[in-house]
């Protein structure tokens, strides 16, 4: 994808379509006011008046996401021109100009555009210029995505659909701007890899491939990947991932990837560690049949830090990161762990096992372990942990669990830069009851009620003195209905936030 840009008059942009973001503003109780930044203004005198009187007729209100397409017939040297809400200005942000931009991209890539240019940041918006322009271009790119492989026939029609974006500069200084569109290009593509890892079905995506397409992407940009299979797992003493893995054919894999920003300092990195179950039966506590494709989308925690880790590797920042991936799959069968069985995790502690379905806790536990062991921290763990989560806050946020204020505040403001939202949930000890076993240190799970802090609880005993939090993304990491800006299926969530969150502490 060729992505740049271009200082043109308005009028000479030769492209299939031009894209203008628009906003209001609310005068007095009553009445509102079209806002038009530099470009649609231009725009809007060209074609004689066309958006105002569009909007003063209520044809187009300017809400986020609200789009329209006007033919300009030789106006303008667009074929097109798509106008795109971008909500009232007071609430504007930088997710609103996201959302727009894949809105209005994803439009034009099912209608037939290949060149298309996109106007939608602007000074006048009052939200700071670079994250504008990176959400431009982050949207752009997460708006076209698409997961085709497997289909012999591509849908859209579309050729090869949009080969180019250019990005309109209201100024010759926004020319400069060259770092933010790199930045949005590396996470868009990030998380775009991301949401491929779990969209492939399970039986390509087994623990070994995995294994191999994360090596290959260390291999594109440098970083160092090592891939532990069972014998070193056993040597470590990871008890919870080997005692996951006994059911399953396919051998589990504990994934290291390392980024050294600062190569002359060994200690302090931060620790990025991903649930990585490629599939989850459930085991012997089977999990009924309704939905468990769905299933497939258990490893979305380790897509999401071998995602972060591929932006980290492109932007290069002066910091030192490491990704821990324990991956396996759980089925029941013969040898299959049971409940009933006692596990030792890599710490020394004990689990006892109640339900073998609630075995996202145990391949974590041992890789946080490790974590601690090699001195990591602060350490974020991602994993679609628990159903409790998806109750408790559904699909719109990501439960934060954090045992440090300022590790919290600082991941929830790479969130809103992100564009991706976390909610704090609670660790206090008082949860630690549920979890209390007569015959190991812990018991496997809490019972139904706040299972998912029951679940971050136990997690917890495998921290040590790190800053540590958990991101629960059961309910975040795939959606199952059609979206404008976003392609069914993997969302790639917690990627830009991660990538954020290091790129912020380099600076
Ligand atoms: N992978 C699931 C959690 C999950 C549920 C992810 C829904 C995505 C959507 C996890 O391994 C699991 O099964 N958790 C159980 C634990 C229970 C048996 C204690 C849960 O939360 O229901
Ligand atoms: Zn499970
Ligand atoms: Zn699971």
């Amino acid at each position: 994808m060729d992505v740049r840009f271009i200082e043109q008059r308005v009028e000479d942009i030769q492209c299939d379509a031009l894209v203008i973001g628009v906003s209001y503003k609310k005068i007095g109780q009553q009445s509102k006011e079209l806002l038009l930044a530099e470009k649609a203004k231009e725009v809007n005198s060209l074609l004689s008046g066309l958006l105002q009187t569009m909007y003063d007729d209520g044809e187009f209100k300017a809400e986020l996401g609200e789009m329209i397409t006007v033919y300009p017939m030789g106006k303008l040297a667009a074929r097109r021109i798509v106008v795109i809400g971008l909500g009232m200005q007071e609430k504007m942000n930088t997710h609103s100009i996201r959302r727009a931009s894949a809105i209005a991209s994803r439009h034009l890539q099912q209608t037939g555009a290949h060149q298309i240019a996109l106007a939608l940041h602007s000074e006048e918006w009052n939200i700071d210029l670079n994250n504008s322009v990176r959400a431009e271009v982050e949207g752009a790119l997460l708006g076209l995505y698409t997961f085709k492989k497997y289909k012999q026939t591509n849908t859209n029609g579309n050729g090869e659909g949009i080969t180019r974006i250019n990005l309109l500069a209201n100024n010759a200084n926004e020319t400069m701007l060259g770092l933010a569109v790199d930045q949005g290009i590396a996470l868009a593509e990030a998380t775009n890899f991301a949401r491929d890892l779990v969209n492939e079905p399970p039986n390509v995506l087994t623990p070994s491939e995995l294994a191999n397409r994360a090596s290959a992407m260390a291999k594109q940009f440098g970083l160092e990947c090592q891939i532990l299979d069972r014998s070193e797992m056993q040597e470590l003493g990871m008890g919870g991932l080997l005692g996951v893995a006994q059911g399953s054919a396919e051998p589990p894999k504990f994934i290291i990837l390392r980024y050294r920003g600062v190569p002359q300092s060994e200690n302090q990195a931060i620790a990025l560690v991903g649930k990585g179950i490629t599939f989850d039966t459930g085991g012997i506590s089977l999990k009924p049949a309704e939905g468990m494709y769905q299933m497939k989308g258990d490893m979305a925690g380790a897509a999401a830090v071998i995602g972060a880790m591929y932006a980290i590797a492109a932007l290069k920042p002066v910091i030192n990161v490491t990704a821990l991936v324990p991956t396996t799959e759980n089925m029941p069968g013969g040898t299959a762990y049971r409940p009933g069985d006692i596990l030792r995790i890599m710490n020394g502690k004990t689990i006892e096992i109640v339900n073998t379905d609630a075995e996202g806790r145990l391949v974590l536990a041992d890789a946080l372990s490790y974590a601690v062991k090699n001195g990591l921290s602060p350490i974020i763990d991602v994993a679609t942990l628990t159903g409790g989560i998806v109750v408790a806050l559904g699909s719109v946020m990501s439960g934060m669990f954090c045992n440090d204020e300022e590790l919290s505040n600082a991941i929830l403001a790479a969130g809103q830069i992100a564009g991706e939202k976390f909610w704090p949930m609670p660790l206090d000890d008082e949860y630690k009851e549920a979890i209390q076993s007569e015959i190991a240190d812990i018991k496997q799970t809490g019972g139904k009620y706040a299972s998912a802090v029951t679940a971050a609880k136990i997690l917890e005993h495998f921290v040590g003195d790190a800053q540590w939090a958990h991101l629960d993304i059961a309910g975040t990491d795939f959606i199952d209905t059609k979206k404008p800006y976003q392609e069914h299926g993997a969302t790639g969530v917690a990627v830009r936030t991660l990538a954020e969150f290091v790129l912020r502490r380099a600076e």
